[in-house]
């Protein structure tokens, strides 16, 4: 028996046990499973796991992007970068871990950016934010933090700081927070709407509703849209990827 899984907590409505197990009986994949690990304590619930000769790979999910790193023998070069993994290749005992965050985002955010969008507000300083940030750095594209703290230290500004003037010239939108996520679906950032046009693009990285608030009132101002739906199944398509690669 093979066995996968995913390590987070809480694991509730996770997606990707659904994905795994739907994907395992349309490829007619047998001998395997995939196993939700809803943990509450790494350093006394890792070492257990780390002697199952059955499991060869993990995801990743919140609160544990980063502190599961301390737990892993190797990393790539981006997942040391942002400081986050959401997927361990475990091989011989050896427990190896990437970032599929990235290559999720990347692949389902650039088809639909146009050449003049070249500045992007992020919103949000969360782990998924930094996927973002590593992937518009390689991409050229330059960005700002919007949080709900300014840090001026950092070049972080806060919600209220979003002027005429900047809305303008950042034409690329990214919410990386988890607000409009179901239940909560009537809420959405606090930025000036208002001063959206046809020329922004705004991605949300939350696929649950579909469309989110964000994303309904950019678009009613004639942004495109795109939310985190294909960002969700390439990664994880990734990850099987890794595992198998
Ligand atoms: N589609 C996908 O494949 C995919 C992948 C990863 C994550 N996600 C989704 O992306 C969202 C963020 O994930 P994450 O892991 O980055 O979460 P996170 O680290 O918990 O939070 C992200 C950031 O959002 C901001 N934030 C949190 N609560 C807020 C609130 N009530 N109002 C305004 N801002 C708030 C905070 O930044 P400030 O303190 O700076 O304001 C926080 O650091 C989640 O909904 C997650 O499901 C989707």
């Amino acid at each position: 028996m093979k066995r996968y899984g995913l390590i987070g907590n809480p694991l509730g409505h996770s997606f990707s046990r659904k994905y795994f197990l739907e994907k395992f009986q349309r490829e007619h994949l047998s001998g395997i499973d995939y196993l939700n690990f809803e943990i509450k304590d790494l350093p006394s619930e890792i070492p257990p796991l780390k002697q199952d000769p059955e499991l060869c790979g993990l995801n990743v999910t919140i609160p544990y992007k980063t502190d599961i790193i301390s737990y892993l023998d190797k990393i790539s070069p981006e997942t040391a970068g942002i400081k986050a993994c959401n997927c361990i290749r475990i091989r011989g005992g050896i427990w190896e871990g990437f970032n599929t965050d990235i290559t999720g985002f990347k692949e389902s955010f650039l088809p639909l950016r146009r050449a003049e969008q070249n500045k992007a507000l992020i919103l949000g300083t969360g782990g998924s934010s930094r996927a973002v940030a590593w992937v518009l750095q390689t991409e050229g594209i330059e960005f700002l933090y919007v949080s709900r703290t300014a840090s001026p230290e950092k070049g972080i500004i806060d919600y209220s700081m979003l002027t005429e003037e900047l809305l303008e010239t950042y034409t690329i939108v990214i919410n990386t927070t988890p607000v409009g996520m179901y239940p909560h679906v009537h809420d959405c950032p606090d930025i000036p709407y208002s001063l959206v046009s046809r020329h922004h693009y705004f991605f949300d990285l939350v696929y649950n509703p579909d469309p989110t608030e964000f994303l309904i009132r950019a678009r009613a101002r004639g942004a495109v849209i795109k939310n985190g739906s294909d960002m969700l199944s390439i990664q994880a398509e990734e990850s099987w990827k890794i595992w198998n690669s």
